[in-house]
């Protein structure tokens, strides 16, 4: 099932709630919300506050991004905060299996996060037990970077991987996109499309979100 998260890092957080409704009113189902600690990534963002408005405000998913060090004493006070969905990246998780069956337990939907540099092939063990896989197609830490190609490799691959062992977990992808690749994504399997500039910084957010969907079913359809 295809969705556009749009991400409220390249918001205008003064009017963050405005700019909630507007994508809303595109019918969005999910927002995406970047957690940075300044350690994991060089850049610090958004906390629980900033979740608990947005819970208080929409009844849209949302969508967590933990790109911190310590995502197991903090994935549940996300969740907690209003969190459905929460994904730690698999470069900081010692105990992985442990980690993904907490976060399911706390009552979210859980998935594993790889930056550009890490493999597919590691997270074999883990297919089965996630609710999604989110490949980063650009470092993370910044919103308005340049999109990966290779990112599409890998998303083929889990596609394989996903098809070949009868497997129901999401693909996700997060950095860079925007129209000009978007079909291209839809093609290689991704389900969930997250775009952060391509939305908030368009002068119309609800029609981007609009043609972005466009663009990515009718990929998704033609494909062969
Ligand atoms: C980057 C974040 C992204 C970011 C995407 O570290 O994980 O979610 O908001 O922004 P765009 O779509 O502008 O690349
Ligand atoms: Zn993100």
């Amino acid at each position: 099932m295809i969705q556009i998260l749009p991400s409220i890092l390249a918001a205008d957080f003064v009017r963050l709630g405005e700019q909630v409704r507007l994508v809303e009113a595109a019918g969005i189902e999910m927002l995406h919300v970047d957690v940075m600690d300044g350690h994991f990534v060089p850049n610090f963002t958004l906390g629980t506050p900033i979740t608990e408005s947005l819970r208080r405000f929409t009844n849209v998913k949302l969508d967590h991004h933990l790109m911190i060090e310590d995502p197991d004493t903090y994935a549940p006070i996300f969740i907690k905060a209003g969190a459905d969905c929460v994904s730690v990246h698999y470069e900081v998780c010692r105990n992985l299996d442990r980690t993904i069956h907490m976060i399911r337990e706390h009552g979210a939907q859980a998935g594993v996060v790889i930056n550009p540099a890490t493999p597919v092939a590691l997270l074999e063990n883990v297919l089965d037990i996630v609710d999604y896989i989110l490949v980063m197609s650009v470092n993370p830490g910044y919103g308005g970077q340049k999109f990966i190609p290779n990112s599409l490799r890998k998303v083929k691959e889990l596609a394989r991987m996903r098809a070949e062992r009868k497997l129901a977990f999401a693909i996700e992808i997060d950095g860079g996109v925007g129209t000009e690749n978007i079909a291209e994504a839809a093609k290689a399997g991704v389900d969930w499309y997250v775009a952060g500039s391509s939305v908030f910084h368009a002068p119309d957010p609800a029609q981007a979100v609009r043609d972005l969907r466009r663009r990515a079913e009718e990929a998704n359809f033609t494909k062969v």
